[in-house]
Parts: C-alpha cells; structure tokens; sequence
C-alpha cells in the first residue's frame, strides 16, 4: 500500500474507534478555528490525497493517536482513549438534551468537485480579504470576454414573454427539432424527437441519466483524468464509477487494454468525453472503433459527453461515436455552455440513440425522472434553434488569429518552456494537463502544490487530483483569458518552479 492509503486506513480505523463520522472533525476543526472542509475530510478518508502536517497533526490530537502512526509510519499502534476520556462530545447540552445536529448524507462521502473544491474555497478567502487573484479554474467563457451572439440574446428577449409556463417535460418541440437535425448531421442513428431531452445544462442530464440506471454495486467505466461530475454522479446514483487510463504519451487517449482489463460482471457502461476536459484530446474514428468493439463485446451502454463538439482546431473533424454504433444503445451529450459561450443560460441536451428495444426499461426510468423535474429552463430552450442554425460564431475563434487558437498556441509554448513542465498540445476545448516533474519539485501532494501556488502567487489552477487523476503530477489551466494575462500568468507559475519544492 502507498503512504497515501495506509493514512486514509489507518484515519478510518481511528475515526471508527472513536465513533466519528466525518461531519464529527468537520466540526471539531471549526470549533479548533482549523479550516477543514468536508470535501477535504472525505478525499483523506477515500484515499484521495494526504492532508498537510498541521491538519494531520490536528488530526492525531483529535482522534488521541501518535501523528507519526497515522502519517503512515511503522511506530507503535494508536493510543486508545483512557478510560473516562471517550471520544470528546462535539453536541453542547441545550435545555437538557444533546444538539441535535444534521450531517450531511453518507451518500455524498464518495463525491468530490474539486473544480469547485477546497483550493478554491481559500481563493474565495483571499479575495475577501481584498486579494486579487488570477483564475485559471474555470471553463466558464463569458468573464473572459467571450460573449453570447448578439442574435441569441434579442430572440431570447423576443421569446420572453411566450416562456412563462412549463414546457413539455422533454423539451419545447421547436429544441427539439433542432437537436435533432443536428444529431442527424452527426450521423446519430435512430433517433426519432422523442429520444430528445433537454435539460439545464448538461450536468442535470449526467445526474439523471446516472440516477435512472445504477443500482448499488453496479460499475461505469469513467475516465482519468475526467470531468469529475461523472465520476460524482455515478457515485451518487449508488453505483461505483471505475477509471480507465487515459494515455498521455498517446495523445491522451483512452488505454484500451486497461478498459478491457477493468470490466467485470457488475460493469453496465463505458463514459467517453470527446473532446475532452481536461485534456483537450480528440479520439479519432480508430480509437472510437476500439472502443465500440469493447462495448459490443460486453453488451454495454456508451455515453459520450461531447459538449465541446465544435471546439476542434487544427481542421480535424469530431465524430460522434454514436455514429458508429447503430446496434448499441448510445446516450449523446451535448448543449450551448462551451460552442455558444452562454454556460449561464443553462441549457444542455441528450440523445438517445441505436439499439433503443434493449434499453426500453431504462427508457421509461428516464422518462420518469425527467417529468419529475417538471422542464428545463424554457427561455433557454427558446433559442436552441437560433443557436443551432445559421452562421456559428465560435468557429472564427479556433483558427488561425482567432482567440482560442492563439490561447491555446500561446500557452502550450509557454508551459512546455518552465523547466520541469511539460504539456501535451489540445487538439479541441479550452483546456490544458500539464505534467509536473514531481521527483524535481519533491511534490507528493498536488492539492498542497495548487495551494501554494495560489497562496504564493495568487494564481489559482484545479490539481489533477480533482480530475480523478491518481498522481500528484498533473494539474488544469483553462486558457480562455486573453494572450497578455495567460502571460502573466505563466510568468507567475515561472517564478513558482524556479524554487519550489514540496
Ligand atoms: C465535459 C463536460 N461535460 C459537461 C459539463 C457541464 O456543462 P453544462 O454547462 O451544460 O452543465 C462541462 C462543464 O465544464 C464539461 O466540461
């Protein structure tokens, strides 16, 4: 076992000594004035990541064992509570009776979203504290100056006024079409408007797609690095989200013998992102055809999130893998957050397509989710068709002397020059892995490196460990901001490398 785990084995078996959950040191360390989230607690009880020596110094002192045990070391065993000192009651007496306090689910112990995590809770914290701070973390176009066309916005205020009232669960027929004109340009077999949902945004279809099909123990192949809501919503759906490697002297492209290697009986579904956050790859027609060969030969469901579909550079072309896989039963994802730069209107949509007569049950599971919810936000749904048709603005950004291209040209020179960084070139999307040289740095812990660098630098990225990226030896830039801060930024991460050391 690495350190990492026998700290996460041996916190467990302490907190259970002591009858703690979680929320317990959550709220011992608040009362202590030690800033420990709940997301931090649940990555160090899961295994995620090792806290920094004055949390796991804080944590000894609470749960009464020696640090350099829990730490990992071979030294002698936990102290165990003297008789008369059991476990410190966090609940104060009130008018005769404990607190009643309200933990959050047990659910919700295996879910992290660190894109929005704790790195970026102490952010928060030092802009409050009147600290500027330069924001890498997230792909969220319109601060960086990417606005929704002009012609989006008047037919949305057009529309207004007919947008009051629910539309029909799925989606307002209009959407739909469009949706679904546009899923025959990609070559989506089978798909009828009924197959059609929309939803506020893609994350809501990830989180309902998840819900309708998981039962507890049930596997979904995921990748990793990913964009963690799906690696989160199959968690939270009871199911167990297990991660493929993603190959990065390959382009980033999925391992295919690692995928094999991790399908078993309870295995239902295989996740690909393309193009993908966080690695900016792009899967050619042969790695897709790999991939649906491994699904066709362990009957699985594909869900392909393909949200930056139209943000491919270089004049290659995306391929929907739903496409090429008429006989399985494909979920498509897509929506208007990223090609559209309108992320806060919240409209996303999915497509249901190929083989539908295996997946009638899970259908109706949809279905009923999907009424439950009532619609999705309808003034947004209004203008799918405008955005869908017509002249498509984003695509003067990702060539030559558009924005993204220049950004993304910019920073993987400029990254590939600090001494110690190397970054594959994105082929699609907004977004860049960079490998660290961790042995050079000494860096065991990626969530403490992104730390620093923000407490030092002001500069806030996402480590790779909130991609579900297993080493501390990655972490995610979002290159939307213009050429002269991504500048600034690089010199600050330049700076940073020249002396630290973990
Ligand atoms: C791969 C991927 N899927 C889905 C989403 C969520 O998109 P939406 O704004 O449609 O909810 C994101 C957002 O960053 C993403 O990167």
């Amino acid at each position: 076992m690495d350190r990492t785990s026998v700290f996460a084995a041996r916190l467990n078996s302490a907190m259970q000594t002591h009858g703690f959950k979680q929320i317990d040191i959550v709220h011992r360390a608040e009362e202590s004035g030690v800033k420990l989230g709940k997301s931090h607690i649940s990555q160090y009880v899961s295994g995620k990541t090792m806290p920094r020596p004055d949390i796991v110094r804080f944590l000894a002192a609470t749960l009464q064992v020696d640090e350099r045990w829990l730490r990992g070391e071979d030294t002698a065993l936990p102290q165990q509570p003297s008789p008369g000192t059991a476990a410190p009651s966090i609940d104060g007496p009130s008018k005769g009776k404990p607190m009643r306090r309200f933990p959050k689910s047990s659910k919700l112990d295996n879910v992290l979203y660190d894109v929005r995590g704790p790195v970026v809770d102490e952010a928060a914290r030092m802009e409050t504290d009147g600290t500027s701070v330069l924001k890498l973390n997230i792909g969220n176009p319109a601060p960086f100056g990417f606005r929704t066309p002009d012609e989006v916005v008047y037919d949305m205020r057009q529309q207004l006024t007919d947008c009051e009232g629910y539309s029909p669960a799925k989606g307002l027929f209009s959407a739909r079409k469009a949706i679904m004109q546009y899923a025959q340009l990609k070559g989506l077999p089978n798909v009828t408007i009924d197959d059609i949902y929309t939803g506020n945004g893609v994350s809501e279809l990830i989180n309902l797609s998840m819900s309708a099909l998981l039962d507890t123990g049930d596997e979904v192949l995921v990748p990793s690095p990913d964009y963690p809501l799906w690696t989160a919503c199959v968690n939270l759906a009871g199911g167990t989200a297990v991660h493929y490697v993603c190959d990065e002297q390959s382009e980033w492209y999925p391992d295919m013998d690692d995928m094999r290697a991790k399908i078993t009986d309870r295995t239902k579904a295989i996740v690909i992102i393309n193009p993908n956050n966080p690695t900016g790859a792009l899967y050619p027609r042969e790695v897709l055809q790999q991939i649906v060969d491994i699904a066709r030969e362990h009957q699985l469901i594909i869900f392909s999130d393909e949200i930056y579909d139209r943000l491919v550079m270089d004049g290659l072309e995306h391929i929907s893998i739903a496409s090429m896989a008429p006989d399985l039963f494909c979920v498509t994802f897509s929506g208007l957050s990223k090609s559209h730069m309108i992320a806060g209107f919240r409209i996303g949509w999915m497509v249901l397509s190929g083989n539908k007569r295996i997946a009638e049950d899970y259908i109706e599971g949809l279905n009923m989710l999907s009424n439950m919810r009532l619609c999705s936000n309808v003034p947004a749904q209004s203008i799918v068709q405008t955005a869908l048709g017509g002249h498509q603005s984003v695509n003067d950004y990702i060539v030559p002397g558009g924005r993204i291209y220049e950004q993304r040209e910019y920073i993987t020179e400029a990254l590939n020059s600090i001494p110690g960084i190397t970054a594959v070139k994105p082929k699609a999307a907004f977004y860049i892995f960079p490998k660290i040289d961790v042995k050079r740095f000494n860096i065991t812990n990626d969530e403490q490196f992104a730390l620093d660098l923000l407490r030092e630098k002001k500069l806030l990225v996402v480590h790779g460990g909130g991609f579900n990226w297993h080493e501390p030896d990655h972490f995610r830039v979002v290159y939307l901001p213009r050429i002269e801060v991504l500048k600034d930024a690089v010199d600050r991460m330049t700076d940073f490398f020249g002396h630290y050391r973990q």
